[in-house]
This record gives structure tokens, sequence and C-alpha cells, in this order.
């Protein structure tokens, strides 16, 4: 898998949701990151490097929700705009990718917005997907953009939401997102936070019905 590029290669993003800005760092040539080898094991493609439409929407949302205390776990972070945004309001965050370079830029990253964000190696697809832990926050943003990932992430959240705790998942429409939402109906409440506007990112929260696995 393709690491993080020299600082040459990066370009700041200033980003301003509510009453805070935010400075990320990313690649500046996404292109330049694919590795066919990546490619040919896994089909990993550098997605983690962009800055994807429905961060700005769950980063909003939880900064109007959380606060000093608050736990809460990202998954498929990519760039963890989320996460920096919920570090800024005070939680204690834990940001997750299967990128080795995401978790690499995330503590360059953090550390330029003056907030602690600790990285996980987290692949939904692994077995046992690696953490013990729970949360009573888990959250995502556009990581419904493969059919794939839907049964992948729904089992994960089945093991790292806390008992009584939520997920939110930010996604813009897309189209293999349509399948996820109906297979988490049959185990969780769906709703959708706030009032996105029509066509804008909405951030949809599940709360389980059942007990969680194991
Ligand atoms: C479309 S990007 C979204 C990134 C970020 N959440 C955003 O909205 O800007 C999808 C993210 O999910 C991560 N991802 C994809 N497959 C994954 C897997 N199997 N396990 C963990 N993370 C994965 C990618 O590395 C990437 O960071």
């Amino acid at each position: 898998m393709s690491g993080v590029p020299p600082p040459s290669d990066l370009v700041a993003e200033h980003v301003v949701l509510r009453d805070v800005e935010l400075d990320v760092r990313r690649p500046r040539d996404l292109e330049a990151l694919v590795d066919a080898d990546a490619f040919a094991d896994g089909e990993f493609l550098p997605y983690w490097a962009a800055l994807w439409p429905s961060a700005p929407a769950l980063a909003e949302q939880l900064m109007d929700h959380v606060g000093p205390g608050d736990r809460v776990l990202e998954l498929g972070c990519g760039l963890a705009l989320p996460s920096l945004a919920a570090a800024r309001r005070g939680a204690d965050v834990t940001a997750s990718d299967w990128a080795p370079a995401a978790l690499e830029l995330l503590a360059d990253n953090a550390e330029r917005n003056g907030v602690r964000v600790e990285p996980l190696r987290l692949d939904w697809f692994a077995a046992g997907a690696a953490t013990d832990d729970r949360w009573p926050l888990v959250v995502a943003a556009d990581v419904l953009y493969e059919a794939r990932n839907g049964p992948a992430l729904l089992a994960v959240l089945d093991r790292t939401v806390a008992p009584g705790g939520e997920a939110w998942i930010a996604d813009p429409g897309r189209r293999p997102a349509r399948a996820f939402w109906s297979l988490a109906r049959e185990r969780w409440t769906v709703d959708v936070l706030g009032d996105p506007p029509s066509g804008a990112p909405a951030v949809r929260r599940l709360r389980r019905r059942d007990r969680p696995a194991g």
C-alpha cells in the first residue's frame, strides 16, 4: 500500500465548520498513489487521501452533539475530518482505517489542529476485525460506495457499538448504500439527524433493537 507522500506533495485544505476552523493536509495527487499490487491484493484504492462530501456533514453533527468525555470511534476515517472536529469539542476520539498511510497522516493533522486522536488499524474484512473495545458512538462518512462494504460494516457495528449505543453513518445517497439500509433496518432503528437540504449528504442514526453479538 502506498504511504504518505513527502510534504512537498501535500496540500492544505482549510475547512470552516460551525465556529471552528480546521487545516487538513492531504496528498495533492490521488492518482499518483494508486498501487497496482495493492489493488490486486484486496482491491485497495487510496480513497483515504481525499476529503469526501459526507465528511463535513458528519463533522457538523458531531460538533453539535458531542463534548468533553464522550467516546467516539470513526470507521474508514480517511483524512478524519469528523474525528478532528469531535476532538476539538473535547471528545475522546479513536479514528480507524485499513490504510496505514491514513493513520500516519492523521497523527500529523491532529497535531496541526491541536487535538489528540487515537489511531486504530481496523479492516472491516479482517476476521473478527481488530478490536475488543466498544464505543457508545461509532461514526463513518462515505463508506457505502461499494456493495461489498455494507454487510462487512454491519458486522463491525455489531462488534463495536456498546449496548445502548448508536452509529451515525453519513452518505450522499450512493446507489450501493440502498442494500445496506434495508439490511440495517432488520436489526436497527434508523432515522436522519438534523434536516439536510434535498440532495445533500444525510447523517443517519442507527439504534440497535436487539442484543449485540457476544
Ligand atoms: C470514500 S473514503 C471516505 C473517507 C472519509 N471517511 C471521508 O468521508 O472523507 C472510504 C474510506 O474507507 C476506508 N476503507 C475502505 N475499505 C475499508 C476496509 N475494508 N476497512 C477499513 N477501512 C476501509 C478507505 O481507506 C477510506 O478511507
